[in-house]
């Protein structure tokens, strides 16, 4: 069975070939446009998206070797993301499989992250505890087998990238701001300003990053901006640090409070390498499984949707053409989506 994945949830234009659960091709446009404005901006993401879409399943169909006509279903994003973004993906695969008369299935991109590191790990047994850390989301997932999910962990307020981002901003860097602070952090002394791991009375497990965001503030207006930047290495080193220790803090409890010693690490922030280190470093001498997948299925990509749509699809699950764009779809305590 041949799956066409197509993910447009928020500023990547993706397509993707899976043939019998195997990855054929993924095909991905990251939209540059943004970085001028300090963030996604929805619109231009749409219209963007809208003007690329045809042009990146093209390539999907022709790296993968595969003609249009081949294609026995088509598996596309849904929810949550932006609504203009998601309509653009949705309304394409909806008149593509009018269009081929094959069904569709809608995916839940969270879900498409759960299952990532299986497209380069297929080895990688259940359960496995999933630590999902992007621009919108810092989460961690318990993941029992295919469908059964239980969110152990979440933000209650700003996600992992986006305070690398906000707090580059602060620091006068550039958007998105996780790459530009882990260039900047190089050899710098990660202890040189006192950031400390926010801790949240009531939960142990979940993250709080804005204050994080009002510490890096303060000690920014507190300097000039000549002493900011002569001090740019040691400040982004320690902002830097305490946000990769304060992942590796809660997925060491979600270990300890699970049992489950396999971890998967998923979304944008997965790409810095110190974190990578660290958790090399700390989780991996203790017989714990880290698994981080290739980074072009780290951050948004189709070939995570087109591998979740596949197994739906051999579940025999597709979805009705009246399928609706879900901005806030969410992946409830069971799975179900
Ligand atoms: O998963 P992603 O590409 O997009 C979504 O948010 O869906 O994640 C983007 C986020 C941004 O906030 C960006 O600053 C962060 O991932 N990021 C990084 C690095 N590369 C991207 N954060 C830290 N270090 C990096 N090298
Ligand atoms: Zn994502």
């Amino acid at each position: 069975m041949i799956v066409l994945g197509i993910e447009t949830s928020c500023d990547e234009t993706s397509a993707a070939i899976v043939k019998d659960g195997l990855l054929l091709s993924n095909i991905t446009n990251t939209q540059v446009i943004h970085s001028e404005f300090g963030g996604v901006v929805p619109e231009i993401a749409s219209r963007n998206h809208e003007e690329n879409i045809q042009a990146i399943v093209e390539s999907a169909l022709q790296k993968a070797n595969i003609k249009l006509t081949e294609i026995n279903a088509i598996a596309v994003t849904y929810g949550p993301g932006l609504l203009g973004t998601l309509l653009v993906g949705l309304n394409y695969a909806k008149g593509l499989a009018i269009g081929l008369n094959i069904p569709f299935i809608g995916v839940n991109h969270m879900e498409g992250h759960l299952f990532a590191n299986l497209l380069d790990n297929p080895e990688f047994n259940y359960p496995f505890l999933c630590l999902l850390v992007s621009g919108g989301h810092t989460q961690i997932w318990e993941v029992r087998r295919y469908g059964s999910y239980h969110r152990i962990a979440n933000t209650r307020d700003d996600a992992a990238g986006e305070a690398f981002d906000k707090g580059a901003r602060v620091m006068g860097l550039g958007y998105p701001g996780g790459p530009q602070i882990e260039k900047n952090a190089v050899g710098g002394d990660p202890s040189a300003f006192p950031f400390t791991i926010p801790r949240i009375k009531d939960s142990e497990m979940d993250f709080s990053f804005s204050g994080l965001k009002t510490a890096i503030l303060y000690t920014c207006n507190k300097m000039s901006k000549s002493d900011v930047e002569s001090n740019l290495q040691d400040l982004c080193s320690s902002y830097q640090e305490v946000i990769i220790d304060t992942l590796i803090d809660r997925i060491s409890k979600a270990i300890q409070k699970t049992g489950i010693r396999r971890i998967s690490v998923a979304g944008g922030v997965a790409a810095n390498k110190r974190f990578r280190q660290k958790v090399n470093e700390i989780l991996k001498p203790n017989e714990i499984e880290v698994s981080f997948p290739r980074m072009e299925f780290c951050t948004d990509n189709a070939a995570m949707i087109a591998i979740a749509g596949f197994e739906r699809i051999k579940n025999g699950e597709s979805s009705p053409l009246n399928l609706k764009a879900m901005p806030n779809l969410a992946l409830d305590e069971v799975g179900r989506v």
